[in-house]
């Protein structure tokens, strides 16, 4: 699987030194990666980097203005050869859903299609073994319902949707005190006041276009940390379409259900556009700042080589096969393909794009989710516990290379090629919020790359990858799309009606498959082997301390999944906090890398 890009990659060093490929990857395996200031060709150094630089341009970004795109010669070769990397290991994937399909669509003809809520069980249970091997979320089906189920999907499943209002901000819609004070114990205002009110806003979605015989809100979502209990829960929902209905938890339970799911619909759209728009644009081009100004032999440069295999394969392929017109996109959702342009050129500029912003602590400070200071700390936040973990592993791997290879302060500041990518970063390649140049500190440096094995080694997985198809987005609770106009009134005895028929759940289903990657930890294509010795360097010389720290990153990425085996329920029926078991950050099954 490798192969493909280290051949690539050989190839090249090959050509630009006028060396063949045998010659060339024997003075990196006895040398190892070398800052330029201690390359002993220099001359062929500064050659091979101008060679990329004209070779890889700016190209105009692929669905929606988000980052620029690989253009040029070498760019296009690249995006060719990453394509190629793409759908050799998208086959797996794509041939076990067609084989697996006609079994799911007949059990589903013969109960006589989706006749109540229960029945979009049949999607989902003892079946799709080998598209989706590690199943669904335990405890979904039979919990589903519960408010504290809705809740805690926004600390774990898509935790960027949501942020605590302070106390001056703005309140979107005002529900009934007296409903506030009967659900919660408290007023709206003191709710407020005390940090504990909390909003996910999707009321930018009215203005998408629906498609013909589809159906979604825009919802606006209160949250609240319980005053007694500090639980964190729901507490209403105002759909911003139709007759502008506000559900709470008092109205009936047929009516809230469906309100937490025209909420869950809007929810899902943000957390697949937002995952493109924040880990694959913001990772790719960074990467291409470095392909234009890194030597393949700069140990930075090894490093993005290694967790952006196969990249720039994501966008061409996605304008052309999920968002195109009529594509897989338009197959599933409520609105067409134009709204996940309206969404990343809105919300990339404003708030996926940030490199520094969507830092792990930073993004969920500079929202209140945690060490808030004018808010009680959230009870339980399952996407902090399980991504801190790994981050601060990661950390630790980045900090150990880094300082291996700029054992001196001063090496950093003679570094010339390390400087223009940061110079280059921030003006040619106009990544937002990225740190200024020059690079001074290595902390700096250990605190990009962590940032970029995060997004295509947990990030992406996070929002994208197994999540959809083990709990973000299965029905009947997350619908893509709804079939019938949503009701302008309260009073709703059965939601079935407005729910997916065979055709669109399976379309559902499947498309949310075609994100896994089930045959990768078979092939060490995972998180844990992320940095292994051998995948990481081919061959190339690593310094001890780099051999050493990647061991022990991959036994922490290993011990990690090996205690994610171990969640379950406890005695009140949660695990975290969360009345489902929710497994999708263990490392062993997660790609290293921007798979999908
Ligand atoms: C490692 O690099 C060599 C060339 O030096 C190449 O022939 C081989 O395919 C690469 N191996 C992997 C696993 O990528
Ligand atoms: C894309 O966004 C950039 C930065 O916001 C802006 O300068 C540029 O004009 C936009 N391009 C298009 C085609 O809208
Ligand atoms: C996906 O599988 C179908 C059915 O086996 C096949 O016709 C199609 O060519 C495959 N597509 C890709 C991209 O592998
Ligand atoms: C739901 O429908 C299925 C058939 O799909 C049926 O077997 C089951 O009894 C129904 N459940 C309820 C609660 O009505
Ligand atoms: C819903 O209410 C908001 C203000 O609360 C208003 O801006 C919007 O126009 C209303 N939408 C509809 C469809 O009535
Ligand atoms: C992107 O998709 C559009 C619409 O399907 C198509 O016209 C265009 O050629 C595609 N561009 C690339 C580079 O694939
Ligand atoms: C959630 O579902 C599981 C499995 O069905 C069950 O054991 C557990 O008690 C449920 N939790 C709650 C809070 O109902
Ligand atoms: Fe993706």
């Amino acid at each position: 699987m490798l192969s493909f890009l280290l051949l690539g990659l050989s190839t090249l060093i090959g050509i630009v030194l006028g060396l063949g490929p045998g010659s060339s990857s024997s003075i990196l395996s006895k040398s190892g990666y070398v800052l330029p200031q201690f390359d002993p060709n220099p001359s062929e150094r500064l050659q091979e980097v101008a060679v990329n630089h004209a070779g890889f341009l700016y190209g105009p970004s692929l669905i929606g203005n988000s980052s620029y795109f690989p253009g040029g010669a070498l760019g296009r070769q690249r995006v060719g050869s990453d394509i190629v990397a793409f759908q050799e290991n998208a086959a797996f994937i794509n041939q076990s859903i067609h084989d697996e399909s006609g079994a799911v669509r007949e059990r589903i003809l013969k109960a006589g299609g989706f006749s109540n809520l229960s029945s979009y069980e049949l999607l989902y249970k003892d079946v799709w073994e080998r598209s989706n091997p590690i199943g669904i979320a335990p405890g979904y089906f039979t919990n589903y319902t519960q408010d504290l189920h809705f809740s805690m999907e926004r600390l774990s499943v898509n935790p960027f949707s949501t942020h605590r209002l302070r106390p001056g901000d703005a309140l979107p819609f005002v529900p009934d005190d007296a409903t506030v004070s009967k659900i919660s114990g408290a007023s709206l205002d003191s709710l407020h006041r005390s940090g504990r009110l909390f909003l996910a806003s999707h009321s930018y979605q009215a203005r998408y276009k629906l498609q013909t015989g589809r159906f979604a809100a825009a919802c606006d979502a209160y949250f609240y940390i319980h005053p007694k209990t500090n639980d964190f829960l729901p507490l209403a929902i105002k759909t911003n379409v139709g007759s502008n209905l506000t559900y709470t938890p008092l109205d009936s339970d047929t009516d809230w259900l469906f309100a937490k799911m025209m909420f869950n619909s809007n929810d899902f759209l943000h957390s697949q556009i937002f995952h493109l728009a924040n880990s694959h644009a913001v990772a790719e081009i960074v990467y291409l700042a470095a392909l234009r100004t890194l030597s393949a032999r700069h140990p930075v440069r090894a490093f993005l080589d290694r967790i952006m295999y196969q990249s720039y394969a994501i966008r061409p392929v996605g304008n052309q096969t999920l968002f195109n017109p009529g594509g897989f996109f338009d197959q599933t959702a409520a609105v067409d393909q134009t709204a996940v342009l309206n969404f990343v050129d809105q919300f990339y500029p404003t708030v996926a794009g940030q490199f520094r912003g969507n830092y792990f602590v930073e993004s969920l400070e500079s929202r209140g989710l945690l060490n808030c200071r004018y808010g009680p700390k959230l009870k339980n936040f399952p996407f902090a516990e399980d991504a801190s973990l790994i981050i601060n592993s990661l950390r630790r791997f980045v900090a150990t290379f880094v300082t291996t290879y700029y054992s001196s302060p001063s090496f950093l500041k003679d570094d010339t090629e390390i400087q223009n990518w940061v110079v280059e970063a921030n003006t040619e390649a106009k990544v937002i919020d990225f740190p200024p140049a020059p690079l001074s500190n290595t902390r700096t440096l250990i605190d990009i790359l962590t940032q970029m094995a995060y997004l295509t080694g947990v990030n992406h997985h996070l929002l994208n990858s197994n999540a959809p198809s083990y709990i973000t987005g299965l029905l009947p609770f997350h619908p893509s799309a709804f079939f019938k106009p949503l009701p302008t009134s309260k009073g709703v005895e059965d939601i079935t009606p407005w729910l997916a028929d065979l055709e669109h759940a399976m379309s559902q289903v499947t498309l949310q498959l075609r994100f896994q990657r089930p045959q990768l930890p078979a092939e060490h294509g995972e998180l844990v082997d992320m940095f292994s010795e051998g995948a990481f360097n081919n061959g190339t010389y690593l310094p001890s301390s780099v051999k050493t720290a990647a061991r022990r990153f991959r036994d922490d990425m290993t011990r990690i999944g090996t205690r994610m085996d171990t969640k379950g329920f406890d005695d009140d029926g949660l695990s975290q906090g969360m009345p489902y078991v929710w497994k999708v950050l263990d490392p062993r099954k997660i790609p290293y890398f921007l798979s999908v």
